[in-house]
């Protein structure tokens, strides 16, 4: 796939939704906004089967990756930031809905209903993030040393708490060292083991097309090299470009601010939520002019869930790290096409 038709998705026709056409086409218009969301190594583990004026959300769990995420944890908090886009774009289009989640015993896959209805929900909220769907992005460089506001670290608590999860803000930098710790921890964990090596590698494999991240130079080797099980950082944390792994101190210095995603039970509708509150944070945070990546190791790494826990004082179950802050512009990484992914 060239680098034209990768970047395609990332700029829908806003024009082109017609409010007169069948709601069946209202609803496809709307999910190439919701294929825009963030997923776990762009994995983008999500199917959506429209039918007249519903669209169920599903999981694809032949995308998932059993050895990062073996509960497909993560594969759902992926699919609860898609069904948000959503949310967003149909807002923003003036549609109202309700939504039912896990609305089949039978077939768990369906992890949510969502209706089009005119008596549904609303939330103005909603409407004024769309802008920032196509402008987020994840950014995995070293961000601006600098203080965030604590404004802005209410509008990201204040987006997480709407969807019923708990962000733990962390500036302090002795706090973000002893985090910065764990973390340098848990990529020792995970890269010692050659079949998460292997799953990562696979994922930024040039050859894949429409999903999965950017070769980072020489890492993909590296990854594939038993004898060669240093590259850490480099992938999960920051690309700095020159192959140097990032060490723990340059993740303190180039993450002003780091954010604990936490929800009160650990259950696939509390993965769903986590979902929908990280992406209400990321464009919250994007219409600030800020950017986000990822720093989930020591929540992957069950055993230092519990320390995580502890250095972010939350009482709630952390499901997601991110680093916060204003870094360069990065390109977008690719998306499925969309009749790939619509049924
Ligand atoms: C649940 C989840 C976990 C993620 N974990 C990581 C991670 O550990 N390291 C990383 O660099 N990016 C991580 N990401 C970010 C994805 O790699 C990124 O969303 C994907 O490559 C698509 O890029 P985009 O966010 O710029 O659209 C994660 C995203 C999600 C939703």
């Amino acid at each position: 796939m060239n680098a034209d038709i990768e970047q395609h998705a990332w700029h829908p026709d806003t024009r082109l939704f017609d409010a007169a056409a069948p709601l069946e086409q209202q609803l496809r218009f709307a999910l190439q906004y919701a294929v825009l969301a963030p997923s776990n190594h762009n994995a983008q583990p999500w199917r959506f089967l429209v039918n007249r004026d519903t669209v169920q959300v599903c999981a694809d769990r032949t995308r998932a990756l059993p050895v990062v995420d073996p509960f497909d944890r993560e594969l759902l908090i992926s699919c609860g930031a898609a069904l948000f886009n959503l949310r967003v774009a149909l807002s923003h289009f003036g549609l109202a809905y309700a939504i039912t989640l896990f609305p089949s015993e039978a077939d768990p896959d369906i992890v949510a209903s969502l209706r089009v209805s005119s008596d549904g929900y609303r939330d103005a909220g909603l409407a004024g993030l769309f802008d920032a769907i196509t402008a987020r992005v994840t950014t995995r460089a070293p961000f601006v040393d600098e203080v965030i506001s604590g404004a802005l670290q209410m509008k990201l608590a204040a987006a997480c708490d709407a969807e019923g999860a708990v962000a733990s803000c962390v500036e302090a930098r002795a706090a973000r060292q002893a985090i910065a710790s764990l973390i340098e921890q848990a990529d020792h964990v995970q890269f010692a083991d050659a079949r998460f090596r292997r799953e990562l590698a696979s994922w930024i494999h040039p050859r894949r097309a429409g999903d999965g991240m950017p070769a980072y130079g020489t890492v993909l080797g590296e990854l594939l090299d038993l004898a060669a099980p240093a590259v850490t950082s480099v992938v999960r944390v920051f690309d700095l470009g020159s192959g140097t792994p990032a060490t723990h101190q340059r993740l303190v210095e180039g993450s002003p601010l780091l954010v604990g995603i936490s929800t009160a039970r650990d259950d696939r509708e509390a993965w769903l939520a986590a979902g929908q509150a990280l992406e209400r944070l990321l464009l919250v945070a994007a219409r600030e002019g800020f950017t986000a990546s990822y720093l989930n190791q020591p929540i992957e790494v069950g055993t230092l869930r519990d320390a995580l826990q502890t250095l972010l004082q939350v009482d709630a179950l952390p499901q997601l790290l991110l680093r916060v802050g204003r870094g360069p512009q990065v390109a977008h990484a690719p998306r499925r096409p969309l009749p790939d992914v619509v049924d």
